[in-house]
């Protein structure tokens, strides 16, 4: 485990107040707890921003099952870039929708342009990608 750090931290008692609020509302037990998730996921979404940065994630979907070109195209994305897409999920959520959830691990720039690829395809109702980390760097 890596060495802690403690520090003080000045706040406005107002915003300090609405911090609480905000903490408690999401259940966090502490403020270090829900400072550090805040640093972590800023730090993150910095990382990001590096193109060619690794990260891991998830692509998620909705889409409409009887759309049959688009479920072909769904499996050959996921053939073509299986480096990329390490596992997925589907769900047949009811008579008509699917939902399609892959982890991907790559860098930064690959997995963007696959996530815009699968997105934006006719047919995909919503979709969303979400980077995370291992933590390791933070
Ligand atoms: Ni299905």
């Amino acid at each position: 485990m890596s060495k802690i750090t403690r520090f003080g931290i000045s706040m406005d008692t107002k915003l300090l107040e609405q911090f609480d609020s905000f903490i408690a509302r999401q259940g966090y037990s502490n403020r270090s707890e829900a400072i550090r998730d805040l640093v972590r996921s800023r730090l993150v979404k910095e990382k990001w921003q590096d193109e060619n940065q690794q990260t891991v994630g998830t692509i998620t979907i909705i889409y409409d099952h009887h759309k049959r070109e688009l479920q072909e195209k769904l499996t050959s994305y996921q053939h073509q870039h299986h480096d990329l897409v390490i596992s997925a999920m589907h769900v047949h959520l009811d008579h008509d929708n699917c939902l399609e959830v892959m982890a991907v691990k790559g860098a930064v720039s690959t997995i963007k342009k696959l996530a815009d690829e699968i997105i934006s395809a006719k047919g995909v109702k919503h979709g969303k990608l979400v980077m995370s980390t291992t933590g390791k760097e933070f």
